[in-house]
């Protein structure tokens, strides 16, 4: 599997056949980026496009969460992704302008969709870029910086919980298929051990110091209309700090949805 690649939506592309280009690409490639809708279809098509797209290209999941509700699932498709200036930035990432450290989405998931599809409707005046670390390279720098932290995360499986659900994987995994990531700082159950919690507090401090802004962290800065789908379990993701004043200065919808292995 590459790293990332770019799919370009041609105009005039039936969507059947723009859905076939984005199953070969997660073929093919852990990140995909996809680009070219805003020059043949109006933003107030955009979300209809790619609530079908996604809906042809694999099976989608309802993972929208109430922030208002303790994180309930919502039963929505789509997961608003935007600032608002009425949630304290603290508050949650979601809505927040601050940068939100690497991670999986689907940590504590315990039915995973596996690939994550996000699309942007309104881009922040600066910043903001989504941003991406090939599991492979990460575990480069950690055999290479920490051998002895790299030793101690692989295969040791580490329970994550949030509102509710659960899933107890490694935070890397080496399976035959290729090395696995599941991992979220704050989404670690409290009720694990205290070593769970150090081990999870030292890959922390190792990423900020040696992976966030280094030439390891890809940077995607999603203009309206682009979208980018990503194997959840094969790379980090991240997001920069942005600027923004109003709510919805920054406005992306996300949602997810299986793809066996048998449709790439
Ligand atoms: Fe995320």
């Amino acid at each position: 599997m590459s790293f990332i690649t770019t799919l370009t939506i041609l105009p005039g592309q039936p969507l059947p056949a723009v859905a076939e280009a984005l199953r070969a690409a997660l073929g093919s490639a852990k990140v995909v980026y996809l680009r070219g809708l805003a020059a043949h279809v109006p933003a107030g098509d955009w979300a209809a496009f790619y609530d079908e797209l996604t809906e042809v290209t694999g099976q989608c999941l309802h993972l929208d969460e109430d922030y208002a509700q303790g994180s309930i699932r919502s039963g929505q498709k789509w997961i608003e992704v935007r600032y608002d200036a009425a949630i304290p930035d603290d508050a949650a990432y979601r809505f927040s302008k601050n940068a939100q450290p690497l991670h999986t989405d689907e940590s504590y998931l315990s039915e995973p969709a596996e690939v994550m599809f996000m699309h942007c409707l309104v881009q922040a005046p600066e910043g903001g870029e989504t941003t991406f670390v090939d599991a492979d390279v990460l575990w480069q720098q950690l055999q290479a910086k920490s051998p002895d932290l790299a030793t101690r995360l692989l295969n040791r499986p580490v329970r994550f919980a949030k509102a509710g659900d659960s899933r107890t994987l490694p935070i890397i995994a080496d399976t035959p298929a290729g090395l696995r990531l599941n991992w979220n700082y704050h989404c670690v159950d409290p009720a694990e051990s205290a070593e769970a919690h150090a081990l999870a507090a030292e890959f922390r401090q190792f990423l900020l110091e040696h992976i966030s802004n280094t030439p390891a962290e890809v940077a995607l800065p999603l203009a309206p209309s682009e979208a980018v789908a990503w194997w959840d379990d094969q790379v980090l993701h991240g997001r920069r700090a942005f600027r923004a004043v109003a709510t919805n200065d920054r406005f992306l919808l996300k949602s997810g949805f299986r793809l066996s292995t048998a449709d790439v």
